[in-house]
């Protein structure tokens, strides 16, 4: 069969599959156009004295299973609130992935910490418990850990490390709602100190940005509070500036549709799971192609393949020939791992200074053998959609079997 990227008839000609550019990859309705309306008439679109963001705090902790939530403007935005909270000196280390958003690692930065990579497991990109115990130190002061693509990471594993090492854990839940870390145990999120989840366009639901920090400990709750709203203590009345902190507030536009998008959030994991379910039992058995390792626990923001003997070149092909046939992949998900930056490797952030990075980390190639092995050689991802049918996922599963004939070698 001649690929589409050389000339030849696509799997997929004429529907392009749901897409979350699109209304149809997504699950806007009559219920956020009507939220919207309801605030604007409110005249309050400002979540300091509006009902929206309080009403979607006490929705989402329920919803999530923890005692706080602190709504926010993005999930970066709650990320720096978890980092600000865990308040490092600077030159403290937290330990990060190097497969993730730099919205990982970017508040780590902001707040003159040093990004310690710790390497991931090779067959799902999380971050690997025993490398994260090798790389503690005296001066690290948390762990933030990525469910990355929506598959539950060993938080459990890394909850004992940070206790163990008297360190905070960060739950960096960007890419996994509703995501158990156990079957019938807690969500993604409630295990370690904070959770951090965003409510990006690409994300399981939508607000375009948002975000949203969770904790059980009211001291964490209040510090992130503080850090949202320029430090300034609202509930006691007085304009005070306690400690630095930003302007990270959520709008009550935002808080209102993000409260209809929580009502359809399980069914969204429900459809995503069923049709993931679908799509790994039609590629079962496909030779030199790794499915997710899925054990109840992955939501699936994305359906990531791994494929063994490409190379380079054709990790590229891969990705590129998928696209080709309709249904569009990322060769690697990343173009390197987070440390090859030129943020990190070049330490651009402060002036000249190299602040704080230069002379006390290094980030050469090397560092994270494996991640580097995924993003360069191994892993595709196929972009998952709560609003695929069976078939999209039939046309799906076709792609990859042409391609992977092609391509892969056998
Ligand atoms: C794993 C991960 N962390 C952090 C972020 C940052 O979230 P946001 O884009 O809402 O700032 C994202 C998504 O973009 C992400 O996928």
């Amino acid at each position: 069969m001649n690929l589409a990227i050389d000339g030849g008839t696509p799997v997929r000609a004429e529907h392009p599959l749901p897409s979350p550019l699109h209304p149809n990859g997504r699950t806007f309705g009559k219920e956020e156009e009507a939220a919207v309306i309801r605030v604007l008439r409110s005249g309050i679109l400002s979540g300091v004295w509006g009902s929206e963001v309080p009403a979607l705090a006490r929705e989402f902790s329920r919803l999530i299973g923890a005692s706080h939530t602190v709504p926010c403007s993005s999930g970066t935005a709650a990320l720096h609130l978890a980092v600000a909270a865990v308040d490092p000196a600077p030159g403290d280390e937290i330990i990060v992935p190097p497969i993730s958003d730099m919205g990982s690692v970017a508040p780590i930065i902001a707040q003159n910490a040093v990004p310690v990579f710790a390497d991931v497991d090779p067959l799902t990109g999380c971050i690997d418990p025993d490398d994260v115990q090798a790389k503690i130190t005296d001066r690290t002061r948390a762990i933030m850990v990525v469910h990355l693509f929506g598959k539950v990471a060993p938080v459990q594993r890394l909850r004992e490390i940070a206790d163990r090492a008297g360190v905070m854990l960060i739950e960096d839940c960007a890419q996994a709602y509703l995501a158990p870390v156990s079957s019938g145990g807690p969500y993604a999120g409630t295990v370690g100190h904070i959770g951090c989840f965003s409510l990006q366009q690409y994300k399981h639901i939508s607000t375009g940005d948002g975000g949203l920090a969770v904790t059980d400990d009211p001291a964490l709750a209040d510090s992130m509070r503080l850090f949202a709203d320029k430090g300034w203590p609202r509930e006691s009345g007085e304009r005070a500036y306690l400690s630095f902190a930003l302007n990270y507030r959520m709008t009550e536009l935002t808080a209102a549709v993000a409260r209809e998008q929580l009502c359809k959030l399980p069914g969204v994991i429900e459809r995503r799971r069923a049709s993931a379910a679908r799509l790994a039992e039609l590629l079962a058995a496909t030779p030199g192609l790794h499915l997710p390792v899925d054990d109840g626990d992955h939501v699936y923001w994305y359906f990531p393949l791994l494929i063994d003997g490409l190379g380079a070149a054709g990790l590229e092909r891969y990705g590129a020939a998928l696209t080709a046939e309709g249904v569009p992949a990322i060769a690697g998900y990343l173009a390197r791992p987070l440390y090859a930056e030129p943020v990190l490797r070049e330490a651009k952030a402060y002036g000249g200074s190299g602040f704080p990075t230069r002379g006390v980390a290094e980030y050469p190639d090397g560092l994270c053998p494996v991640a580097e092995d995924l993003v360069s050689r191994r892993l595709v991802v196929v972009p998952w959609n709560e609003n695929f049918g069976e078939a999209d996922v039939d046309d799906i599963a076709a792609a990859i079997r042409k391609v992977h004939s092609a391509v892969a070698p056998s």
